[in-house]
């Protein structure tokens, strides 16, 4: 077995003070980091002097390194004995290649543990005030792909609120999935553009108008897309930040 570990961290969504405080302790241990373009780049300052910084790329549609590739240097690493960190975006195992990085050190025999990170998926729509559920109310929530490998057919289970990732350049065909499951093109919706960030921003509608507004606000990835009547709360409290 070798002595070097891996731990695969999530950065949290955006605001780099987000990550966990034990994540942010491994980082500062690290021998070696490998980091995807979602993991807030601050976060690079706590580094220790001497530590190899690889970026590995992800964001959509851009991969610099190969999945095969990172999971190869994650073995190399940990197998020359040193202290490695694999830092993701949101949360390591949310929409993400953190299961298949640590099943394949599981097969090698490398020690690694996982380190929960705030996903996205929460994080951005509670940024402008947006719940995902209210007692008494809302009590279901979906987190769903807004687009799959091979254009397999979307989801929209009944709950009360669906969060989408990765529904920009697919909003379409979302939106119309929801439509078609049976829900009213009055029920709110919003984009919340690199939630937690300071650029984020909020651009809100319902089922019927958000196509449009997307368009007409360039709303870009990463973003979340969440639908519900809960977004009505985020309205309320933080309504002069609504596009
Ligand atoms: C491959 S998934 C990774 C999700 C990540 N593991 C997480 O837990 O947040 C990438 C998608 O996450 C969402 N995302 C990530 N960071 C975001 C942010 N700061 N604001 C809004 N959406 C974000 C977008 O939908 C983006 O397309």
């Amino acid at each position: 077995m070798a002595s070097g570990k891996v731990y695969i961290i999530g950065a949290g969504p955006g605001d780099w003070e987000l990550i966990s405080v034990k994540g942010l302790k491994k980082i500062k241990a690290a021998d070696a980091i490998l980091y995807d373009f979602l993991a807030s780049a601050e976060l690079l300052q706590f580094v220790k002097k001497g530590a190899q910084v690889i970026c590995c790329g992800k964001a959509d549609g851009l991969h610099i390194l190969a999945q095969d590739r990172i999971n190869k240097l994650l073995f190399k690493l940990a197998n020359q004995g040193k202290i490695v960190v694999r830092l993701k975006g949101g949360d390591p195992l949310v929409f993400s290649r953190g299961i298949e990085e640590a099943l394949y050190l599981k097969n090698k025999g490398i020690d690694f543990e996982i380190i929960q990170g705030i996903t996205s998926a929460f994080a951005a729509p509670e940024s402008f005030g947006i719940p995902l559920t209210r007692k008494g109310k809302y009590s279901s929530v979906a987190v769903l792909a807004g687009r799959k490998s091979n254009n397999a057919k979307l989801d929209a289970p009944d709950c009360d609120t669906l969060i989408y990732l990765m529904a920009v350049v697919n909003i379409k065909a979302v939106v119309k999935t929801i439509l078609d499951s049976g829900r009213d093109r009055t029920t709110p919706c919003a984009f919340i553009e690199r939630g937690t960030a300071k650029e984020e921003r909020i651009v809100s509608g319902t089922l019927f108008n958000i196509v449009k507004k997307a368009k007409e606000y360039a709303v870009k990835s990463p973003s979340v897309f969440i639908v519900g009547e809960v977004v009505k709360y985020g309205k309320k409290i933080y309504g002069y930040k609504f596009k």
